[in-house]
């Protein structure tokens, strides 16, 4: 039966066992039973072996002997037949359903992490997940690896693509929204890498330190709210080592701190080689994945040896084998087995437009740049394979829809690279559509002068810049191979020159002050060149907001020079020695970096143009047991936008430190105004006491500003809140 079913995945399906008719008399089949008794239920008719078989499983592509039947998918677990227990079958990502190496296969990218967070919009964050869950089940899945929730720390980092941004709020509502939208298609979802995984050079051996406060109040915050708000059914802890311990075996982390302070009742799952000892049970890892790639398979034989010897508990593997069992309850793959069929990416593709549209962030508009009108006559389209398609973030999570281009990997990539991938939507004919009656010239920019003489008489230039990030490697935020030198000869021939950044992390902009615009598309995904154009024509009104701080150069960054970055030993980049990152920060992250030492970055958390423009008053704060804001929003420009105001805290009683404490997407008609309100999470307000082992909030007055991004305040305001202590 399974051989028959993974036939298709050739042709992009795979199709997990249905359930024989059977089953459904069980008793573990009462749907009016919670997924713990069911799982109880059904543990009771397992045997030893069964059991140790859910602990660890396969990365099929890394298997000696694979079976014909098991595609190249991220995880395989094999399942119980007889009590009607499902395989178990895992892609990436958060992104979208993962395919590099499947050739035929399909799958609709939504744009980058980064460009969802831009949006600051749950809603679109939760469309976007319900899509590629819907995906995952379609394509024969029913656990994705996805939910990364790792805030951006640090900006060089390879992996910033795949996540929410700098913030814990921020960061942790949107991941919620987006597990919660992937686990709305019945199938499980992880949240992940857990944690202080903050870059890719060294992930592997690198030890983080960060004192138990700040880790509290940053890392671990965006995935507390995460796990509250998506309650992922499983959680995958990272490759690093935290204090010298592995975070897959961290007990402190895993057993205190989320399946304890966090009452999280998902399954522990490692990263793929992220598994050093049986040990690691104890720890509270329930799951070993990609058992290829660790140096033994721990959860099969060392485990049942610990168990034997009495080491370990067997109640614990009993634990852990429930722990995964009430996740196939709860999520619905017991009851609605997948069955692979009826992908529509043509369909999937505008809901992932939809979400890319909104987190385009217009950095830079001098009059009159843009938007572009029929008027532009004489276009000059410059570099970034704009003729070819819309450059995508590598890794695990490459999503490869049917059509992209392929360019090898640069130096520092992982070997198992599935090379640069455009996606096959290119903006060049997306601009060509709209210049009716026009000439539309394309460069590929190899030839720095020959771009710039043709600029020169343009009546608009539009140069797009790439900077490809990827998983296990770091970037510089400096653009590569001679793209800041053709965009300063362009820019220097023809002010009136958009850019138009396609990149996976900030980038340095030497040239700013020569551009007439400057248009962050992020990685834009499913038809990624339609929504650049869409921008740039001002079809769509610009309403991303960056979630990351741009900075002005490396200098200003708590870790000017990249942790590890001296000790390599190998070609690629997460190969080296160990090492330590002293995280002296701190929770002050991204903006708070930057308020707390006063330095004025290139572009601050929060900054986003638009074609219109708006106006704050009437600001109403309350105090009491948090703080309640409440102010008017008015479109005062000419043409319909969407606004996200911000509300920070600047200081509190005891201790400075500024916070996003609220936001909210306003949708204004020109002239229109809105009462916006927003109530801060207490958590906020509140400091990690760690010997009280308590959130406390310092009673007293709290300062806070509204803005348009973390380095304006327009309206200014205090309250007076009440001491208190809120348990974790
Ligand atoms: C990545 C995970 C991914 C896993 C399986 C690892 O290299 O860090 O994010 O889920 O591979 O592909």
């Amino acid at each position: 039966m399974r051989k028959q079913a993974l036939a298709g995945v050739a042709t992009a399906a795979l199709c997990a066992l249905m359930a024989p008719a059977s089953h459904a008399a069980q008793p573990w089949m009462n749907t009016k039973l919670s997924a713990d008794k069911r799982a109880d239920l059904l543990q009771a008719q397992m045997t030893a072996d069964e059991e140790y078989g859910l602990l660890h499983g396969h990365m099929p592509g890394m298997m000696h002997n694979r079976p014909a039947s098991v595609p190249r998918v991220a995880g395989h677990f094999d399942g119980v037949p007889r009590l009607g227990i499902p395989d178990i079958w895992e892609s990436d990502a958060s992104l979208g359903v993962a395919n590099a190496g499947r050739e035929h296969d399909d799958a609709t990218a939504l744009p980058a992490g980064l460009a969802l967070a831009a949006t600051f919009d749950p809603k679109l964050l939760f469309d976007g997940g319900a899509m590629i869950g819907k995906e995952t089940r379609q394509k024969g899945f029913n656990v994705l690896l996805a939910g990364g929730a790792n805030i951006a720390r640090e900006p060089r980092n390879g992996r910033n693509f795949e996540y929410l941004g700098e913030d814990p709020l921020l960061a942790g509502t949107l991941d919620g929204a987006s597990i919660r939208g992937i686990q709305s298609a019945r199938v499980a979802s992880t949240a992940k890498h857990f944690a202080l995984n903050d870059q890719e050079t060294g992930r592997m051996v690198a030890s983080a330190h960060m004192s138990a406060e700040a880790a509290r109040e940053s890392d671990l915050l965006a995935f507390e709210i995460a796990i509250e708000r998506g309650q992922p059914l499983s959680v995958m802890c990272s490759y690093n080592r935290i204090d010298g311990v592995y975070a897959c075996e961290n007990p402190t982390f895993l057993n205190d701190i989320l399946k304890g302070d966090w009452g999280w009742k998902g399954w522990v799952m490692s990263d793929w080689g992220a598994v050093h000892s049986a040990a690691a049970a104890t720890a509270g890892l329930d799951q070993e994945s990609g058992q290829e790639l660790d140096r033994d398979v721990y959860f099969d034989k060392p485990l049942r040896e610990a168990v034997a010897s009495g080491k370990i508990p067997a109640a614990r593997v009993h634990d852990m084998a429930h722990r995964i069992l009430r996740g196939l309850f709860a999520s619905g793959v017991m009851d609605h087995p997948v069955k692979a069929g009826g992908l529509d990416t043509a369909a999937d593709g505008k809901t992932a437009a939809r979400a890319a549209e909104q987190g385009v962030v217009l950095l830079k508009n001098d009059a009159g740049v843009l938007p572009l009108s029929a008027k532009s006559k004489k276009i000059v389209v410059i570099g970034g394979h704009a003729d070819v398609g819309v450059l995508s973030g590598g890794g695990s999570s490459q999503v490869i829809p049917q059509g992209s281009l392929k360019l090898p990997p640069p130096k520092g990539a992982p070997f198992w690279s599935a090379g640069v991938i455009y996606h096959p939507y290119a903006p060049l004919k997306a601009i060509e559509a709209r210049a009716k009656g026009g000439s539309v010239t394309y460069f590929d920019g190899k030839d720095p002068a020959a771009a710039a003489a043709a600029a020169k008489d343009a009546d608009v230039v539009v140069v797009f810049a790439t900077q490809w990030t990827s998983e296990a490697m770091d970037v510089s935020l400096t653009l590569q191979d001679n793209q800041n030198a053709l965009i300063d000869a362009v820019t220097s021939a023809n002010p009136h020159t958009v850019v138009v950044l396609e990149s996976g992390d900030p980038v340095l902009m030497p040239w700013l002050g020569k551009a007439g615009a400057v248009v962050e598309a992020w990685f834009p995904g499913a038809n990624g060149g339609e929504t650049i154009a869409k921008v740039l024509y001002g079809e769509v009104n610009p309403s991303g907001r960056l979630p990351i701080t741009f900075p002005a150069s490396t200098d200003q960054l708590p870790h000017p020079v990249l942790p590890g970055s001296d000790q390599l030993v190998g070609g690629s980049q997460d190969a080296t020695h160990p090492f330590d990152i002293d995280y002296t920060e701190g929770s002050d992250v991204g903006y708070k970096w930057y308020a707390k030492t006063g330095k004025t970055p290139l572009f601050p958390f929060g900054r986003g143009l638009s074609y219109t423009s708006f106006k704050y008053d009437r600001l109403s704060v309350k105090g009491g047991q948090t703080v309640q804001v409440s102010f008017r929003v008015t479109n005062t420009g000419k043409k319909a936008g969407i606004d996200t105001p911000q509300v920070y805290l600047s200081a509190e009683p005891n201790r400075t430190q500024q916070r996003l404490i609220g936001w909210s997407r306003v949708a204004l008609k020109p002239g229109a105004s809105q009462l916006v309100h927003v109530t801060a999470d207490k958590r906020l307000l509140a400091d990690w006491d760690v010997g009280a082992h308590v959130w406390k909030v310092n009673g007293g007055a709290f300062k806070l500003f509204v803005g348009p991004d973390a380095a304006t305040p327009t309206l200014t305001g205090e309250a007076k809140v009440a001491g208190a202590a809120l348990k974790p």
